[in-house]
C-alpha cells in the first residue's frame, strides 16, 4: 500500500475528517504531488456530501432543527434554485496565476470573503460546540457569528478567537436583558453586532414540532439562562423552538429600537434578515451600518423571495451608503461568487458550518469552509478574476 493510502486509511479509521493532517502527509512524501484542493475524501467532497456525513452522525431531532425551514420550504428551495438561474459569463485569457481572495469588512481583514453566520445551539451538533467553530474561522482567516442561542459563553468565544468574532443578538421584550447581554459582549471583545429583525415571532418549522424539538439536558442557550429563572426548563420542553423559545422575543419591535440600540453602544450595528430595498432605505436613518440581506435561511417567513433574488435590488439602494453581506442557500464557492458579483461585500453560511461541525468538530469546519474557499478560488480563476474587486455585475452577462 502506497504510504498515503496507508495514512488516509488509518486517519479516516480514527474518525477525524482529515484536512490538515493530510495535507501534512503530502507535503512530507516526495511521491505524491503537491495539490492544493482539500485531500481526496471518499466521505466528503463538496458541502452535500458533507450534509450526508453529518446527517448519518446527527441524531434526527438535531440535524431536522439545522436543516429544516418554515411551512412548505419555499423560500428554503428558492435560495438555492435561484443561483442556478445566475449564468457565469467569463473571461478568457486574463493572467489568473496570481489571486487574491481576501477583502474587508468594519475594517477586519478576512482572507476570503465567506464568514460564519450565526447559527443556534453548536453542541447539539458536536460536544466542541461553538469552540470548534470559532477555532476553525480563526485558523481558515474569517470571522465567527456568534449566536445569541450559543450553547457557549460569549467570553470563551472571545478567548477562542482572539477577541475577532462578531456577535448577533434577539433584542429581548425586557429592554435590560438586551443592554446587559449588548454590555457583555461589547466588553468581551465583539467586533460587530448583528440584529436579526426577521424574527418578531418564531417561524413554524414542522419537524421540530413533529419530533418535539427540544435541548436535551445539560444543553441551554447558556448566555440567555441568567435573564429568566426558567429558561432552562422552558428549552427542554419539547415544545418546538416557537415556545420553548418565545419569552427571548420582542414582537412590538420597530425601527425606533434600532436607534435605541444605537445609543447604547460602540459597536457597528449590522441588520440581519431584511429582503427590500425600502427597508434598506430606511435602516440608513436609524444608525445601521450594514445589512444581512437574509430570509434567515428560510426557517422564517415562508414564500420570502431568495436572498440572491433581492441582493441586486438592495445594493442598488443602499450600497454606497452601508456594508451589504447576504446569507441563504450558499452550498459551492461559485454560489458566493455569484452573490458577491451582485454586490454582496462578502457572504455567510450556517449549515455547511454545522455539517461540517456535525461531520468532524473543529477539522470538520475547516473542511466545510476550505471547500467554499477552494471553489470560490477556481471559479475566480476560471472566470478571470484576480481578486474580489473584479468580481462584478459584468461576469453575469
Ligand atoms: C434560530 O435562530 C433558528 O432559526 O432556529
Amino acid at each position: 500500500m502506497k504510504r498515503i493510502d496507508f495514512l488516509q486509511k488509518a486517519l479516516l479509521a480514527a474518525g477525524g475528517l482529515t484536512a490538515g493532517a493530510l495535507s501534512s502527509a503530502r507535503a512530507g512524501n516526495p511521491e505524491v504531488i503537491p495539490n492544493p484542493l482539500p485531500p481526496a475524501d471518499p466521505e466528503a467532497l463538496n458541502i452535500f456530501e458533507l450534509e450526508q456525513v453529518a446527517k448519518e452522525k446527527l441524531p434526527t431531532i438535531a440535524y431536522d432543527y439545522y436543516r429544516s425551514g418554515a411551512w412548505d420550504e419555499v423560500t428554503l428551495k428558492s435560495n438555492r434554485e435561484s443561483y442556478e438561474k445566475l449564468k457565469i459569463h467569463y473571461r478568457v485569457l486574463v493572467d489568473v496565476a496570481d489571486r487574491d481572495l481576501s477583502t474587508t469588512v468594519f475594517g477586519q481583514k478576512i482572507s476570503f470573503p465567506i464568514m460564519v453566520a450565526p447559527t443556534a445551539f453548536h453542541k447539539l451538533a458536536h460536544p466542541d460546540g461553538e469552540l470548534a467553530t470559532a477555532r476553525a474561522a480563526v485558523n481558515t482567516g474569517t470571522i465567527m457569528t456568534l449566536s445569541s442561542l450559543s450553547t457557549t459563553t460569549i467570553e470563551e468565544v472571545a478567548a477562542a478567537t482572539n477577541k475577532n468574532f462578531w456577535f448577533q443578538l434577539y433584542i429581548n421584550k425586557n429592554r435590560e436583558y438586551t443592554r446587559d447581554l449588548v454590555a457583555r459582549a461589547e466588553s468581551a471583545g465583539a467586533k460587530a453586532l448583528v440584529v436579526t429583525v426577521d424574527t418578531p415571532m418564531w417561524g413554524r418549522r414542522e419537524r421540530d414540532v413533529r419530533n418535539g424539538f427540544h435541548l436535551p439536558p445539560g444543553l441551554s442557550a447558556i448566555n440567555l439562562v441568567k435573564y429568566d429563572k426558567d429558561a432552562v426548563a422552558k428549552g427542554q420542553t419539547g415544545a418546538g423552538l416557537g415556545q420553548s423559545f418565545a419569552w427571548m422575543l420582542d414582537a412590538t419591535l420597530q425601527w425606533k429600537d434600532m436607534d435605541w440600540l444605537a445609543g447604547i453602544t460602540k459597536l457597528p450595528i449590522i441588520i440581519k434578515g431584511v429582503c427590500r430595498a425600502d427597508d434598506a432605505r430606511i435602516a440608513l436613518q436609524h444608525g445601521v451600518k450594514g445589512i444581512v440581506v437574509s430570509n434567515h435561511g428560510g426557517r422564517q417567513m415562508d414564500s420570502a423571495p431568495a436572498t440572491i433574488d433581492v441582493l441586486p435590488s438592495i445594493v442598488d439602494a443602499v450600497g454606497n451608503d452601508l456594508t451589504v453581506l447576504m446569507d441563504g442557500g450558499i452550498r459551492r464557492g461559485l454560489d458566493a461568487m455569484k452573490a458577491i458579483a451582485q454586490g454582496a461585500k462578502a457572504v455567510l453560511v450556517g449549515r455547511p458550518v454545522l455539517w461540517g461541525l456535525a461531520a468532524g468538530g473543529q477539522v470538520g469546519v475547516e473542511k466545510a469552509l476550505t471547500i467554499l474557499r477552494t471553489e470560490l478560488d477556481l471559479a475566480m480563476a476560471l472566470s478571470g478574476c484576480r481578486n474580489v474587486r473584479e468580481i462584478n455585475r459584468n461576469l453575469l452577462g
